[in-house]
């Protein structure tokens, strides 16, 4: 039972980190703005896209930025925790490492269970948005894809091909290479990011200030229902919009010089979201009003509409499913960096750490979750498991939270690049929050949480417990 909570050597997993006798080891490419980068392409995506609309309509009204502002402080306190243990303990699977180096081996298992509840469940929600927003750009051109082929047989379809063509295909370029994949994400990553400003800058034009008054539509006599308590559970709804910063962590073990490199990407790529979503946020409401965006899941569009640019609707739905793409690449690199964490401490097979011989990725990893992934987009309806994969991260946001705190009364002499200011303050806030941000998510989620805990367990005591690699 000892092992249970046998924490693993921060000296150890530094020198990890740098690769001692291994031959097969990660490639160190990434740098400080590939980083902000894969934060900027793991963020920006079916959150703002789709749910800005919904969360103005029936939550925050045009107070949706204040939302957004909510939100992003609350993963900012987050981040910070994040920030401060990337720079301290440089090694490949995020949140799972950090776990395992302050609460031990039971907590880390957990944790490394959970993460994929984030980023396989979230990889999989954001293909199903990918392939709706892809069919009808192919529509746009022409070509019907028959329904049958678009929908899971639980929707009354067969197959959702199109989800699993994606990610089959983000998986191959995954397998192909780091340096391939951060390239691809950079490419993707301009062009949503451009079309962004396009958006802002294009609508800004169109604002009718009318729009915006009231500013903070009176609540309706219901919480959550407009007025202050709106704003804050349109935070809530909009809280996916922000999930991705860190899957940054993941790929320290890639990372040139993650002590400096690491803070930098994931704080950098949350503060350039948040300014934008604030500023895409009032665009928005003000092209049109509040309430016209009830029940509708391409508030885009509808906004766009009033511009009468229609030539320019068919270059945003495109960045939009760019935008959902790198969703997908973040997440599933993420997931593989992770078990692949996991597999190098003898929790998982050793299958999930092979590494590929030429192009130095867990290549193995990769295929078991293409199929994974692609199996749970093109055959269940996943739209109402969206809520796990922010309870998956909110677990884990407080956890690492926790950590920060433990790890400066335990371990005060461990160099840090980056120290979370105003601590114990400012992950007490962290996860307070995260934990209030799970509480308002429905129950039935907690019961999926309950059932996924549950086969975690019984994998965990009947082969990881045997095999891990603590001892050695
Ligand atoms: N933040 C990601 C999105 O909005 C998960 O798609």
């Amino acid at each position: 039972m000892s092992n249970l909570w046998k924490t693993k050597s921060i000296e150890k997993l530094i020198l990890e980190s740098q690769g001692e006798g291994e031959k097969r080891e990660l490639k160190k490419v990434l740098t400080t703005w590939s980083l902000v980068a894969l934060g900027i392409g793991a963020i920006i995506g079916a959150g703002l896209f789709s749910l800005t609309g919904i969360a103005a309509a029936e939550h925050a009204g045009p107070a949706v930025m204040l939302s957004f502002v909510v939100a992003a402080v609350a993963c900012l306190f987050s981040a910070l925790c994040y920030a401060e243990f990337a720079s301290m303990i440089p090694v490949a699977g995020s949140a799972y490492t950090y776990s395992y180096a302050t609460f031990g081996e039971f907590m880390a298992w957990i944790i490394g269970w959970d993460l994929v509840l984030e980023y396989s469940l979230g990889a999989a929600t954001v293909g199903v948005s990918w392939s709706q927003y892809f069919v009808k750009l192919l529509h746009q051109v022409g070509i019907i894809v028959p329904e049958a082929l678009v929908k899971s047989p639980f929707e009354g379809g067969f197959i959702n091909l199109p989800a699993i063509f994606i990610v089959c295909a983000i998986s191959m370029v995954l397998i192909r290479g780091i340096r391939g994949s951060s390239k691809f994400n950079n490419i993707l990553v301009v062009l949503k990011v451009t079309v962004v400003f396009v958006f802002i800058i294009l609508g800004w034009s169109f604002i009718n200030p009318e729009n915006h008054v009231p500013f903070i539509p009176e609540n309706q006599g219901e919480f959550g229902h407009f007025g202050l308590s709106g704003i804050a559970m349109g935070a809530a709804v909009v809280f996916f919009a922000f999930i991705g910063f860190d899957a940054v962590s993941t790929t320290a073990q890639e990372t040139i010089n993650p002590q400096k490199s690491m803070p930098r990407g994931i704080i950098g790529a949350l503060l350039a979201c948040t300014v934008l979503y604030v500023l895409f946020a009032y665009v928005m409401t003000g092209m049109v009003r509040y309430d016209e965006f009830l029940n509708d899941a391409s508030p885009v569009a509808k906004a766009f509409s009033v511009t009468g640019y229609t030539s320019i609707e068919f270059l945003l739905v495109l960045a939009i499913v760019c935008g959902f793409t790198s969703v997908i690449l973040v997440m599933l690199l993420g997931q593989s960096r992770v078990f692949y964490a996991m597999s190098k401490d003898g929790l998982l097979p050793s299958f999930f750490s092979d590494i590929h011989p030429t192009f130095k990725t867990p290549w193995k990893t990769s295929i078991f979750f293409m199929l994974f992934v692609s199996l749970l987009a093109g055959l269940v309806p996943i739209s109402d498991l969206g809520h796990m994969v922010s309870m998956g991260t909110l677990l884990a946001f407080a956890l690492v939270s926790i950590g920060i705190i433990i790890l400066r009364v335990r371990r005060p002499e461990v160099p840090r690049r980056f120290k979370t200011p105003l601590v114990p303050l400012i992950p007490i806030l962290g996860t307070v929050i995260s934990l209030a941000l799970m509480y308002a998510l429905p129950m039935v989620s907690w019961y999926r949480l309950v059932i996924w805990m549950a086969i975690g367990l019984i994998i965990y005591f009947s082969y990881s417990r045997k095999h891990s690699r603590v001892d050695q």
